[in-house]
């Protein structure tokens, strides 16, 4: 995949705990744990280009320049596997603001419904992150992002775990301007549009459902 807005991660951990999430012997919390932890090492990435600003601090020795982060930053999970990526990377951008999108894919047709919407009155961030651990054919994704860019927001990066090439193509070709960072990048969308090799379904192995 040489898509230049497209980053699949190289880190060590990152191919570790993916592996673990992947295995379908690893139980509800463990998954709800890995996916966590992977969201958080992807969103360091993410969030690489955030715009500082100087400002002064002193430490118990001397004072000193250092930085502060001056975007604002809103969280976008789409619901439901959106959610378990949330707290994470929340804890990384504590001063993050958290919008709740509900788009689920329709199983006959694959196409995004939009049941909920839980959006500001107004875009008050500079950069939003759209969190969905599956690319799957991109339809929810772009959906999500068409939201938010009627909504006014400028600048948005979607964040998931395992992307199908279908998916990116979709959401590159809609979407060009919106960076992808996954985790990794899959074989194919089978025929009832699963990622596979992926792991599973991420929603109900997340929150124990059938
Ligand atoms: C899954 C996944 C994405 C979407 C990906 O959600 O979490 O939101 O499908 O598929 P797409 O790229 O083809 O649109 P699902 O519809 O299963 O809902 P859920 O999160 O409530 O389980």
């Amino acid at each position: 995949m040489t898509h230049p807005q497209v980053f699949v991660s190289d880190h060590p951990l990152v191919k570790h705990k993916l592996t673990l999430l992947r295995d379908e012997r690893t139980d509800h919390r463990k998954f709800r744990e890995l996916v966590r932890e992977i969201a958080i090492m992807l969103c360091y990435e993410a969030t690489r280009d955030l715009t500082l600003v100087t400002r002064t601090v002193r430490t118990p020795l001397a004072e000193t320049t250092g930085y502060a982060v001056q975007e604002d930053v809103g969280l976008v999970p789409i619901l439901r596997a959106g959610l378990g990526m949330v707290d994470g990377v929340w804890e990384m951008v504590p001063g993050a603001q958290v919008w709740h999108l509900g788009i689920y894919r329709d199983e006959k047709t694959l196409r995004p419904v939009e049941y909920y919407n839980r959006l500001p009155v107004e875009p008050t961030v500079q950069l939003c992150l759209v969190l969905d651990p599956m690319l799957a054919t991109g339809g929810s994704a772009s959906a999500a992002v068409d939201v938010l860019k009627n909504w006014g927001v400028r600048r948005i990066k979607f964040v998931g775990l395992i992307a199908a090439p279908e998916g990116i193509a979709h959401l590159s070709e809609r979407h060009p301007d919106v960076p992808i960072h996954v985790a990794a990048v899959d074989d194919h969308l089978n025929e009832v549009g699963f990622i596979v090799p992926g792991l599973g379904d991420a929603g109900d192995r997340q929150f124990g459902t059938a």
